[in-house]
């Protein structure tokens, strides 16, 4: 039987995270977080020195990417992810990491795979799409709660203003800008629990397969 595959794309802190994992582990399917390929570019772009609007030095970094570097750097914080957008938009940085993401899905008994462009370029033969969003208000404010945690200095309305550029970058980028698959099933999480979402999900996912 063909691999099972899950494409779940959205902006940031769309709630596409919780889903994807809890997907994986109620169907037994691997995960790939698709945002660590770009923030591990990234983090070795701005641990070396490069800036990461420089094209060719991201394209060399994409080529030589080593996925050891999800596990051991830290990658969740906000100026690897405003990095990542950065690096992100490098048409030659989507095609290093293209095969990977392919290779990674294709594999028994498939995989949830959710980034930016999953049901749009990586696998727009998945079994099943979904847009994951939420107001950019209601985005931010679970991001602040987040961030606060480990920064005192972190504010809502900066936490928003980040937000907004970010998703600004994302869609309007040439290559493979963020927007829903034709076939995507939109979920809007602004106003429900990560277990309604869930359960919208499998309803979704169980009529299809
Ligand atoms: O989802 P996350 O915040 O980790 O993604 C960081 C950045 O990586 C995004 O803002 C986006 O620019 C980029 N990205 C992408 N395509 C993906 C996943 C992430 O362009 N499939």
């Amino acid at each position: 039987s063909e691999p099972l595959i899950i494409a779940i794309d959205g902006p940031a802190a769309s709630g596409k995270g919780t889903l994807s994992r809890r997907l994986a582990s109620f169907y037994g399917l691997r995960h790939l977080d698709t945002g660590t390929l770009y923030r591990g570019v990234a983090w070795i772009m701005l641990r070396d020195g490069f800036e990461p609007r420089d094209e060719a030095a991201a394209v060399k970094v994409a080529r030589a990417f080593d996925p050891e570097i999800l596990g051991s750097a830290d990658l969740r914080t906000p100026a690897v992810g405003r990095s990542a957008s950065l690096v992100a938009v490098h048409e030659g940085v989507r095609k290093a990491l293209f095969d990977f993401q392919r290779s990674f899905g294709l594999q028994k008994p498939g995989a949830v795979l959710d980034g930016r462009d999953i049901g749009t370029v990586i696998f727009p033969d998945a079994t099943v799409k979904f847009f994951i969003t939420a107001s950019p208000e209601e985005r931010a404010q679970r991001r602040y709660l987040e961030l606060r945690a480990s920064d005192e200095g972190v504010t809502y309305e900066g936490t928003l203003a980040e937000l907004k550029r970010r998703d600004e970058r994302d869609q309007s980028r040439e290559e493979a800008p963020l927007k829903p698959a034709a076939e995507a099933e939109i979920i809007d999480t602004s106003k429900l629990t990560p277990d309604e979402v869930m359960a919208r999900a499998v309803r979704i996912i169980d009529n299809v397969v």
